[in-house]
């Protein structure tokens, strides 16, 4: 059995409002996991008030001349349990190559951090056909454990503060989890979970999980409304 992992990506925007009440939905849940993804900037406070963690990124040097940057040891010893690697952002504005984001994951799992290596498509990409192999290029490079964690996160849906965009249909969604899972080691096969991201909302959440392939979502502009998250948790929680 795959549990269910719900992560709150706020990307560069503060803690949302009650983010650390007791019955805040950010914090560890009894059904499903929950983790939420603050800038560097609010990862300690997040992590001392008890909410499980991740950092949006992290580079595999563990010290040396990156401006800007941090590492993942950096991240681990701030309480960290999971991070980021290859989010579409850091694809797009940071550069983030197939081969890096490789790298990145292999030293998280060296420095006890469990990746959650994002992949997609561009609608580009998309709409020349070539999704799947995109995907398979991704993956490739990847050397995969039992931990890690694989999100699909098709670019064309990611929402990047608009509401209204479309997320994939299950169906489509599905296809693509399926798919990747087909690329995974047969040993891992079973054992990986497979996130969904772009515009996941508390209205679609239900469909999404409810495909065989698809183990929770990387939620991001719904993650920033407390109310709408605690509802995509108790729609998680309640499969
Ligand atoms: P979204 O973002 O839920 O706002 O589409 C997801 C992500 O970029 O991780």
């Amino acid at each position: 059995m795959r549990k269910y992992l719900i992560a709150a990506n706020w990307k560069m925007n503060p803690p949302p409002k009650g983010w650390d009440a007791k019955d805040s939905p950010y914090r560890p849940q009894e059904k499903i996991e929950v983790v939420v993804f603050p800038t560097h900037l609010d990862l300690q406070a997040c992590a001392k008030a008890g909410l499980t963690t991740g950092a949006q990124s992290g580079r595999p040097e563990q010290t040396g001349a990156f401006t800007g940057d941090v590492s993942m040891q950096m991240v681990q010893a701030l309480g960290c349990r999971y991070v980021l690697c290859g989010h579409s952002d850091r694809r797009a504005f940071h550069l983030e190559s197939d081969a890096f984001v490789a790298e990145q994951a292999a030293a998280a799992i060296t420095h006890a951090l469990i990746p959650i290596i994002c992949i997609g498509e561009t609608e580009t990409e998309r709409d020349a056909g070539k999704s799947k192999a995109v995907i398979e290029r991704q993956v490739k490079p990847l050397k995969l454990t039992n931990d890690c964690i694989i999100a699909y996160e098709p670019v064309w849906a990611i929402s990047r503060g608009d509401p209204n965009r479309p997320a994939a249909t299950s169906a489509d969604a599905e296809e693509m989890h399926a798919f990747i899972r087909s690329l995974l080691p047969k040993d891992l096969r079973d054992h990986i979970r497979l996130l969904y991201g772009g515009s996941m909302k508390a209205s679609n959440v239900k469909e999404l999980l409810a495909q065989p392939n698809i183990d929770g979502g990387l939620v991001g502009g719904a993650s920033l409304k407390p109310e709408e998250f605690r509802e995509i948790v108790k729609i998680a929680s309640e499969k």
